[in-house]
């Protein structure tokens, strides 16, 4: 079929070049022009996994094309509507885009288009955008509207397009729902060429749920704001197993173990980012609030999320005391692995808060170093995870790339001033930590205290019972 995607920021890129790569004639615009130049000349305009790959698959046998919007609301019968919708300083999305591409549409489409909004947007937005398409339309067009929610992670994108566990759409015609069946079909049927694994395993087929069009755009809200509940709630659980002395670990296994809950989503840490669930978080409380509905359980998560980088940061001073003069490593920067993304993410609070206590910051992320210099250009930025430990007083880990599990823990000891670790993520060994003679702080368990700290406790336990006995 003949497709058009709007926006090439990662939803759209993702959609447009799987969509080509299961068999579509895609074309995908975008309004920023050094972008598209960059896309138009095969550069990537931002790290994904897998996604450069399959667009330059894709672009070598003529299914996917990039360029501006006009010829994008030309070419499809279907047009994806993939634009940002940032939020406001009130915490609403900010929807000048999607109404900028739905006038586009109204004044150059002819014929028949369906038009489907997969950014995320406010319920009823469907509405707004049946209204605008036939309040501006000017050359007959006729279409539908629909919502197609995205359910991909930055980092998996690739790999959650192609094999998802479910397709929503919201729709209010046979017409658009048999349209979205076709455009789906091969990956309903899990039928084409997977770009990631050789021998792709063939995987269970995708749930095709057709709703109506709230309904399809409540979901992608409630969604977010669930997974982001679950994140606060395990936080909240750690924050009590620190002052109990149990180990959240094993409390969100034993949790997990009901698949009521389920173990997904239950590692604590230092905060969710991204630009997906502090925004939807929001943008749900405010949809609530507008029809009337106090959603307070949701302003508690982004209180608790809130408080994150807070708490960590106290971890730290009880251990350096004074942060004035002292040198920190910042390990990782993206809001999590396997992404350059850095948008609301953790990093950028704690290395902003870390300034302004006059701590001198030291740097590392293997993707999201150039991002992260535009939000905070004073810190060093350093080329990898030993140079940004040399004379550090601490580690503070924020985001767990696989990279920090294959150190050399003995050239860090010899590289720090202090060996200490917080470990904001709960990624590394404590006990492999520990026998390299350094102090370990995580989130909602017990510190790990190197084996010449337990000596000296227990040598002073011994001085303490030699002195009584005698
Ligand atoms: C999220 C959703 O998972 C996707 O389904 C959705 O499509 C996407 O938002 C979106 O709306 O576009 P994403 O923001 O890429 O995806 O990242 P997640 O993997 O969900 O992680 C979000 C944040 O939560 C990260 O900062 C991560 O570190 C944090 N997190 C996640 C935790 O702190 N603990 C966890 O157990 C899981």
């Amino acid at each position: 079929m003949k497709l058009s995607v709007i926006g090439a920021g990662y939803v759209g890129l993702t959609t447009a070049a799987c969509l080509a790569q299961v068999g579509h004639d895609v074309f995908c615009s975008e309004s920023d022009a050094e972008k598209l130049s960059k896309l138009q000349n095969g550069v990537m305009p931002l790290f994904e996994p897998h996604l450069e790959d399959v667009i330059e698959s894709v672009r070598k046998v003529g299914r996917l094309r990039f360029g501006p919007t006009e010829e994008a609301i030309a070419w499809g019968e279907a047009i994806f509507i993939c634009v940002g919708t940032p939020p406001l300083p009130n915490g609403d999305a900010d929807l000048s885009a999607i109404e900028g591409v739905a006038r586009a549409i109204a004044k150059r489409a002819s014929g028949y288009r369906l038009v489907i909004e997969k950014s995320t947007v406010p319920v009823q937005t469907g509405g707004q955008l049946q209204k605008h398409l036939s309040v501006h339309s000017k050359n007959g067009l006729s279409y539908d509207v629909a919502s197609n929610p995205e359910f991909l992670r930055e980092g998996s994108s690739v790999e959650d397009f192609l094999h998802p566990d479910r397709i929503v759409i919201g729709v209010d015609s046979p017409r658009a729902e048999d349209l979205l069946r076709q455009i789906y079909e091969p990956i309903i049927q899990q039928k084409f060429t997977c770009p990631i694994h050789l021998d792709c395993p063939k995987r269970r087929e995708p749930i095709f749920l057709a709703t109506d069009t709230n309904s399809a755009e409540l979901i992608k809200h409630a969604s977010n704001s669930f997974l982001a509940m679950k994140i606060s709630f395990i936080n909240m659980v750690a924050n009590l197993c620190e002052a109990v002395g149990a180990d959240v670990a094993e409390v969100a296994k034993g949790m997990g173990l009901d698949p009521r809950i389920g173990p997904a989503f239950l590692n604590p840490g230092i905060g969710f980012g991204g630009f997906c669930f502090p925004k939807d978080v929001q943008a749900f409380i405010r949809i609530a609030e507008k029809s009337g509905c106090d959603f307070s359980l949701l302003k508690e998560v982004e209180k608790i999320n809130q408080n994150r980088v807070g708490r960590f940061i106290e971890k730290l001073r009880a251990e350096l005391w004074v942060l004035r003069g002292k040198k920190v490593a910042v390990w990782g920067l993206a809001f999590k692995p396997n992404t350059d993304d850095v948008r609301f993410a953790p990093s950028i609070t704690l290395v902003k808060s870390l300034l302004e206590e006059g701590a001198i910051v030291s740097a590392y992320d293997p993707e999201a170093m150039e991002k992260a210099r535009i939000e905070i250009p004073s810190i060093n930025y350093c080329a990898d995870p030993y140079q940004a430990a040399q004379g550090a007083e601490a580690i503070l880990i924020v985001t767990e790339w696989d990279e920090f599990l294959h150190l050399d823990w003995h050239r860090l000891g010899m590289a720090v001033e202090r060996s200490l670790i917080l470990d904001g993520r709960n990624m590394l060994d404590a006990s492999e930590i520990k026998s390299h003679g350094f102090h370990y702080f995580s989130v909602g368990r017990p510190p790990v205290l190197p084996a010449q700290s337990v000596c000296a406790a227990s040598e002073v336990a011994s001085l303490v019972d030699a002195e009584r006995r005698s």
